[in-house]
C-alpha cells in the first residue's frame, strides 16, 4: 500500500462539544499521522466552494449553512492507506449506520452534523488539501 494524505474537517457540531482531541485521538490510535493542522472559520460561500461536487444535492445549501456555523479544525492525516483507514476510522455517512468505536458511532449528532469529513479518493485529496494548505504548511 502506499503512503498516502487525506484532508480531515473536524466539523461545527464536534468542535463545539469540545471534541478535537478525542477525534484527533482516533485518528494517531489508526495509525494516521497529523502532518497539518489549524482552526479556522469559513463563510458559507468558502463552504460552498469547498462542496461545489453537492451542489445539486438537496442537503447542499444546509451543508453549507452548518460548515460555516462555527470553527472546523482542517487537518492532513497521512500514513499506508491514509484515504481509506481514515474513511473505516470516520465510519458511515449516517451515525445510525457507523460501526462501534467509529467517529460518527461515538459523537455524531446526525447525518447532517456528522462530527467529520474526509476525503474519497487521491484526486479528491489532492485538490482538498490544496483548497486549505499551501506546501509549505505540510510538515511530515
Ligand atoms: P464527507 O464528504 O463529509 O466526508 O462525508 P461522506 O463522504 O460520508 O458523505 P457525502 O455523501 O460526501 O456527503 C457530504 C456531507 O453532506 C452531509 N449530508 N447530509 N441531510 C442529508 O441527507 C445529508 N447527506 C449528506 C453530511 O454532512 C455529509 O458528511
Ligand atoms: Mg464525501
Amino acid at each position: 500500500m502506499a503512503l498516502e494524505r487525506t484532508l480531515s474537517i473536524i466539523k461545527p457540531d464536534a468542535t463545539r462539544r469540545n471534541l478535537t482531541g478525542k477525534i484527533a485521538a482516533k485518528f494517531e490510535d489508526a495509525g494516521l499521522r497529523i502532518v497539518a493542522s489549524k482552526r479556522i472559520q469559513m463563510t458559507p460561500a468558502q463552504a460552498g466552494v469547498f462542496y461545489e461536487v453537492h451542489k445539486e444535492r438537496p442537503f447542499y445549501g444546509e451543508l453549507c449553512e452548518f460548515m460555516a456555523s462555527g470553527p472546523v479544525v482542517v487537518q492532513v492525516l497521512e500514513g499506508e492507506g491514509a484515504i481509506a483507514k481514515n474513511r473505516e476510522v470516520m465510519g458511515a455517512t449516517n451515525p445510525k449506520d457507523a460501526a462501534p468505536g467509529t467517529v460518527r458511532a461515538d459523537f455524531a449528532e446526525s447525518v447532517g452534523e456528522n462530527s467529520v469529513h474526509g476525503s474519497d479518493a487521491p484526486e479528491t485529496a489532492a485538490v482538498e488539501i490544496a483548497f486549505f494548505f499551501s506546501g509549505l504548511e505540510l510538515v511530515g
